[in-house]
């Protein structure tokens, strides 16, 4: 199934599905992607538009994503920010947006959703519309080297790629030489399974 297919299944559901994870493990981190930053941003895979609310009052918000469904969703966040917002339909490996678009790149598990040969293509792409010196935050998760926790994780995989055509172990910061990005931090925000990429074209 193409990822548009999945995430246009699953868009109705996927609010109350992630749930229990957005309240306790996502929304404390949300507003560290957007710290400091200003101009104009782009959120890449908006999905339902779980990062609208923090979004920086003084930006210009552009969202894309793949699928409609959750643009729709993400639609009805739009009016709980005061600045503007634009969504787009969009693939992160084409986009439409001219060179150095963007004074800065966020993204909040995209790349988890991303299949091993479109992380380079997706990479390349934000570098090419993300102004020099601009940053690309990504949030992603990774497998724990805690026996205990990756055997969890492991029986979640399955489930994780059906609903939602996502993996823990895409490893994103590995390409990101290749795709012409300095690796600016790379931390753990949640054990050692939830990271903060920040990188620089
Ligand atoms: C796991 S959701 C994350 C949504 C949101 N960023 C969040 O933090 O809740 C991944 C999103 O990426 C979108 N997506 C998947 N492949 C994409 C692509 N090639 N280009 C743009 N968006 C894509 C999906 O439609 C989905 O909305």
């Amino acid at each position: 199934m193409s990822k548009r297919a999945t995430y246009q299944r699953i868009a109705k559901w996927y609010d109350l599905l992630d749930a229990p994870f957005e309240r306790k493990r996502y929304q404390p981190l949300r507003p560290l992607l957007f710290q400091g930053l200003s101009g104009r941003v782009l959120d890449a895979g908006v999905g339902t538009g779980r990062n609208i609310p923090f979004y920086p009052k003084a930006s210009e918000m552009v969202g894309i994503d793949l699928s409609p469904a959750m643009l729709a969703r993400a639609e009805g966040r739009r009016v709980e920010v005061a600045g503007e917002v634009q969504l787009l339909e969009m693939d992160v490996m084409h986009t439409s947006f001219e060179d150095n678009s963007f004074d800065a790149v966020v993204s909040s598990f995209l790349f988890c959703v991303l299949e091993p040969e479109h992380q380079l293509p997706a990479l390349k792409e934000l570098a090419r519309i993300c102004k020099p010196g601009g940053e690309i935050r990504l949030l992603e998760y990774s497998y724990s080297q805690d026996p205990r926790k990756r055997f969890v994780m492991k029986l979640w995989a399955p489930w994780v790629r059906w609903a939602y055509g996502a993996a823990f172990d895409r490893n994103t910061h590995q390409y990101l030489g290749d795709a012409g990005l300095e690796e600016v931090e790379n931390r753990f925000l949640v054990e050692d399974i939830v990271r903060l990429i920040v990188a620089r074209p």
